[in-house]
């Protein structure tokens, strides 16, 4: 099946019992028992496929788990709370019976750079930040450093810089690390991470899979090799995705195909009126044909799409005067998150990148002028127009 019919069908329509819905209803009893207490032993003893406690798996999470599966081309998924549970679970599989050590990216979300250095740290487990978008510094950093686990975002937040999966795959697995790729702002639609030869993928579901800002949850995609050691770590320590939102994740993917297109086509529009805008210094999309990843773009995104976030300097704006512009939007909303329907904005400085010193922050090219939108599905002419009004004050 083609991801447009897979988002719609995969996971759906399983005999739970014999009564079968045409889309999976949310299952919400914790505890199973079967017609002879014989057969429960053996699902407790996975000799049989089924049903005993809500925190080792459950039929609705299954399905969303199996749908999951389906659009990373995976071996298996777990279905998380949030986003950044499912990368600590990744984190912590990829480096079970490994080295505690991990090559990052520099480039990632702030509470992962805050797993890594507060939460992780303490136990011993090691994490050294490389710009993955420089081939030579990576494969030095992998050779000296003999990570467990290299960790890189497939698009790094908000510059929208693409590292190459496929070549840091190799670097990886040459010094016996796993590779994690946190996959949220490409999509399954966009880039498959495990084709390029990673070995886990992780989503935050809370922005484009769910989409609509009412669902907080993660997804882990693993190869064969990792499914096994997810799945424990989870069942011991329960991390899961509890069913209600579990069936609102499934509802929401099954218009990704459509809400992603509709997102990417409206940020392509978006970045080329703002390129040739008055009050905008520099805009970065993905589609530009001077990024400096175009090469890695063009081998490792999906053809026509691009991504639905567009990032952009205002010219001259300090901080008051960025905050005056987010005041002055009408539709578009000033909210932290991404992936939604509605079209979003962040001011780095403000909220995702607030706790890195201003040094830091410009060494990391992202200046105070700078802004970041999460398109929506709304009419293109509508976002161009309140970004533009916006910006002319
Ligand atoms: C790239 C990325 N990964 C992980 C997360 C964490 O996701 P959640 O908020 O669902 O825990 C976020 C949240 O913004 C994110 O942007």
């Amino acid at each position: 099946m083609k991801f447009d019919s897979l988002v719609v069908h995969a996971g759906d329509r399983k005999r739970n019992g014999g009564v079968v819905a045409s889309t999976t209803p949310i299952h919400l009893g914790t505890t199973y028992f079967y017609d002879s207490a014989a057969t429960l032993d053996r699902v407790f003893g996975h000799e049989e496929e089924g049903y005993s406690y809500a925190r080792y798996n459950n039929p609705t999470a299954d399905a969303l788990e199996e749908l999951t599966t389906a659009l990373d081309g995976g071996h298996g998924s777990l279905a998380c709370a949030s986003g950044m549970a499912a990368v600590q679970v990744a984190i912590q599989a990829a480096l079970t019976d490994r080295a505690p050590r991990v090559v990052a990216s520099q480039s990632i979300y702030g509470a992962t750079v805050k797993l890594f250095d507060q939460i992780l740290e303490p136990f011993g487990i090691e994490t050294f930040y490389v710009d993955v978008c420089d081939g030579e510094a990576v494969e030095k950093a992998i050779a000296t450093r003999k990570p467990g686990c290299v960790f890189l975002e497939a698009v790094s937040n908000p510059l929208l810089r693409v590292g190459d999966i496929g070549r840091i795959a190799e670097l990886a697995h040459g010094v016996g690390a796993a590779l994690v790729v946190d996959s949220t702002f490409a999509t399954p639609m966009m880039i498959k991470p495990l084709a390029l030869g990673a070995n886990i993928v992780v989503h935050s579901a809370t922005k484009y899979l769910a989409g609509h800002g009412d669902v907080l949850g993660g997804i882990v995609v693993s190869d064969e090799e990792h499914y096994e050691t997810m799945r424990t770590i989870s069942r011991v320590t329960g991390p899961v995705l509890g069913p209600f939102e579990s069936y609102l994740t499934m509802r929401g993917i099954k218009t990704l195909a459509l809400r992603f297109g509709r997102q990417c086509e409206n940020a392509c529009r978006l970045a080329n009126q703002l390129a040739s805008h008055p009050a905008v210094e520099r805009v970065y999309y993905p589609a530009d044909p001077a990024h400096p990843d175009a090469a890695t773009i063009k081998r490792t995104f999906a053809p026509g799409l691009f991504g639905g976030m567009v990032s952009f300097e205002i010219k001259g704006a300090d901080k008051p005067a960025v905050l005056a512009f987010m005041d002055r939007l009408k539709m578009v909303v000033p909210g932290t998150s991404l992936g939604d329907v509605h079209t979003l904005l962040l001011y780095p400085a403000m909220a995702s990148h607030r706790d890195v010193s201003p040094k830091v922050r410009e060494r990391m090219g992202i200046r105070d002028n700078l802004v970041r939108v999460s398109v929506g599905i709304e009419s293109a002419d509508d976002i161009i127009a309140d970004l533009d009004q916006a910006l002319r004050g």
